[in-house]
């Protein structure tokens, strides 16, 4: 079915922990619907942030295979890897990750620049993006110089400005207040919604496993 997004087709994963293999993931399945939003619980150690980087082919999966549209993509090299997630991924993380030596609104243009768009279109569409998530009196400030709330929205309008597919965050409200988790859930879900992106999302809250449209519990 082209509804599907995305799927997990009999995924194994172990760790080498000293001279004992640990298994994460043995034989493990999800397909996921275009325009889904799945939410990732389970306890610390469940593999939440594993799966979502076999998902982002940051970690390569021992067996099975991941499909996107159709297409496996698991068993590619490592510059394709690098060319699907530039092509269908955003990335949001509990840190940010945001880069301290680029002001806010470079920090949102890089994903443009380093496709080889054009600085004043990329810097338009920055703008832009800094205005829907109420970041734009902030534009030159550096990451350290802004409070959790506002650079997890730089880090979201980073991860969302190449318009990806599929947007993988891990525990992207974690290190924040109740006030600003709120804040930031918000904004970044009335995006996702608008632009009909499909969300993956770890996370330990259950407010916002209750808003998914379906949880994944892999504890
Ligand atoms: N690179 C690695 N090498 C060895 N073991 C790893 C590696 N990455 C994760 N693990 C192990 O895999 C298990 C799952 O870890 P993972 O980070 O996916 O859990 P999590 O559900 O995201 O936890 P948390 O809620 O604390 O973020 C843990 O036991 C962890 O120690
Ligand atoms: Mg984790």
């Amino acid at each position: 079915m082209d509804r599907n997004i995305l799927v997990l087709s009999n995924i194994s994963k172990s760790y080498r922990q000293g001279s004992e293999y640990i298994t994460i993931f043995d034989n493990f399945n999800l397909t996921v619907d275009k325009g889904e939003f799945i939410s990732i619980v389970g306890p610390s150690g469940s593999g939440k942030t594993t799966l979502l980087n076999l998902v982002g082919l940051i970690d390569s999966i021992d067996q099975g295979e991941i499909l996107l549209n159709a297409k496996i993509i698991s068993n590619q090299n490592s510059n394709e890897k690098s060319e699907v997630r530039r092509n269908n991924f955003g990335f949001i993380y509990q840190n940010y990750n945001l880069f301290d030596n680029f002001s806010a609104i470079e920090n949102i243009t890089l994903p443009l620049i380093l496709r080889g768009e054009a600085k004043d279109v990329a810097f338009e569409k920055a703008d832009e993006l800094m205005n829907i998530f109420d970041v734009s009196h902030r534009k030159s400030h550096f990451p350290n110089s802004l409070s959790g709330g506002e650079q997890q929205r730089v880090a979201i309008a980073r991860a969302l400005i190449n318009k990806p597919k599929i947007v993988i965050a891990d525990e992207p409200t974690g290190n924040l207040d109740y006030e600003n988790s709120v804040n930031v859930f918000k904004y970044l879900i009335d995006y996702i919604e608008s632009e009909k992106m499909t969300l993956i999302m770890a996370t330990h809250n259950q407010e916002w496993a209750n808003k998914s449209d379906r949880r994944i519990d892999l504890s």
